[in-house]
């Protein structure tokens, strides 16, 4: 099967007319977010949201272009919305609902009713007020990091009840379609149920809490591409029955790919938390990620320092095995708070995967303490950075 290169795309997209049919789409920047797998090419075009209907043939015509490439066998082309002029919120969403259950053939069934869910996400996504809050959701925090392993779902989920242990109500909305961890992390092996379209979240230690994991096995890899994800995002944020919470956090996957980006730019995040292994290098990928949120003007709350020091269950001695501070120098440098730092413990790793989060489990331990004070600082910089927008966090009504 001939292999089929990005090149090989945007050199064709490059013979497609832009919009009234000046130059073309590739050299005046409309495309992005190629992704090419054997014979499947999926990628969007970026188009003023208003004439989103009007350049359907713009996108027809793309997907015709590409779908000439010897061994391409599948074209999905979206049309994405532009940023309109002074507005803080990107529609990026695809204006068009992401492809159906039927398109995506391999998907088994758990997941084709999840994908027509997410089709309908994809639909309302269409709709403007793309940043509008979630009813009765006060503040959304993300965790995140460019790199992955670092321990963001670690860090969410003991952030998570730690909030709660200082009087919050918390959910945690677990953003990793591919890897889900809150259904290990939280112990939970139950399905939410379904009260028409809208599904409710799941219970542990009084989080509510929805992942993908709770609709698909474990072992079934997850195939979607990009505007499928995003679209099952939205639904996991926006269908579900969160009820009221003080705060939600969202487990992010790690880098800083397509999705992740969208994902910043379409939840009204309240801050972004980024966590961060102390050496060099997961200090660089650290670094990207933050400044993925920077670009798309979420707040940076600050950064953990994970993994920190190594004591050893033992002998009490310390070892910093990944170095220790780094995470504190950078943050400095990057002019954002640091928040803490966590040490790299045994206890921390086998209460996290065997579903009994440490600071529910030795709720009086050292570790319960860091992260209650880490959660404290979360309640703090959410504070000062809803205060310096002027608005309280948002909690706005639609439909
Ligand atoms: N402070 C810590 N001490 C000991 N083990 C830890 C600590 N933090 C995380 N771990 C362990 O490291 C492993 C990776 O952590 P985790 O899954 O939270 O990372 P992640 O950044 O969410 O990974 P991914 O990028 O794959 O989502 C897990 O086995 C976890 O138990
Ligand atoms: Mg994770």
């Amino acid at each position: 099967m001939p292999i089929i290169t990005e090149e090989m795309v945007i050199a064709r997209l490059s013979r497609v007319k832009g919009p009234d049919l000046k130059g073309d789409i590739v050299s005046l920047g409309l495309v992005n977010g190629i992704l090419v797998q054997e014979g499947r090419v999926i990628f969007s075009v970026n188009v003023p949201a208003e004439r989103a209907q009007e350049l359907e043939p713009l996108r027809a015509a793309a997907e015709k272009a590409v779908m000439m490439i010897d061994g391409v066998s599948k074209v999905t082309a979206v049309l994405t919305a532009e940023r309109k002029a002074g507005s803080p919120s990107i529609q990026s969403a695809p204006v068009r609902p992401a492809p159906s259950a039927a398109q995506a053939a391999s998907i088994p069934p758990p997941m084709q009713a999840q994908a027509a869910r997410a089709q309908a996400a994809g639909a309302q996504a269409d709709r403007p007020n793309q940043k509008a809050g979630v009813p009765g959701i006060k503040s959304i925090v993300a965790v995140a990091s460019g790199k992955g392993g670092v321990g963001k779902s670690t860090t969410s989920v003991n952030l998570a009840l730690a909030l709660q242990s200082l009087g919050k109500k918390v959910g945690i909305l677990d953003a990793d379609i591919y890897g889900p961890s809150m259904p290990r992390l939280l112990g939970i092996s139950d399905r939410p149920s379904a009260n028409g379209r809208v599904l409710s979240p799941l219970e542990s230690y009084g989080l509510k809490v929805m992942s993908m994991g709770f609709l698909v096995d474990e072992e079934t890899p997850m195939i979607w591409r990009g505007p499928m994800v995003i679209s099952a995002l939205t639904q996991m944020l926006r269908e579900v029955a969160w009820g009221e919470l003080d705060l939600l956090i969202v487990d992010m996957p790690p880098g800083t790919g397509d999705a992740q980006l969208t994902m910043a730019q379409q939840v009204p995040l309240a801050g972004a938390v980024i966590v961060s292994t102390p050496q060099d290098i997961a200090l660089i990928d650290a670094r990207k990620g933050l400044n993925m949120f920077r670009k798309v003007d979420v707040p940076i709350l600050g950064i953990i320092e994970n993994m920190s020091t190594f004591i050893c269950p033992k002998c009490g001695e310390r070892s910093d095995i990944f170095g220790h501070g780094g995470a504190r120098d950078e943050a400095g440098r990057m002019g954002v708070p640091f928040l803490g730092e966590i040490p790299l413990h045994m206890d921390i790793r086998s209460h996290s995967d065997g579903g009994t989060p440490v600071t529910i489990s030795m709720p009086d331990g050292p570790h319960a303490a860091i992260y209650k004070e880490i959660a404290a600082a979360v309640i703090n910089r959410v504070d000062v950075e809803s205060a310096s927008v002027g608005v309280a966090a948002p909690s706005i009504v639609f439909e």
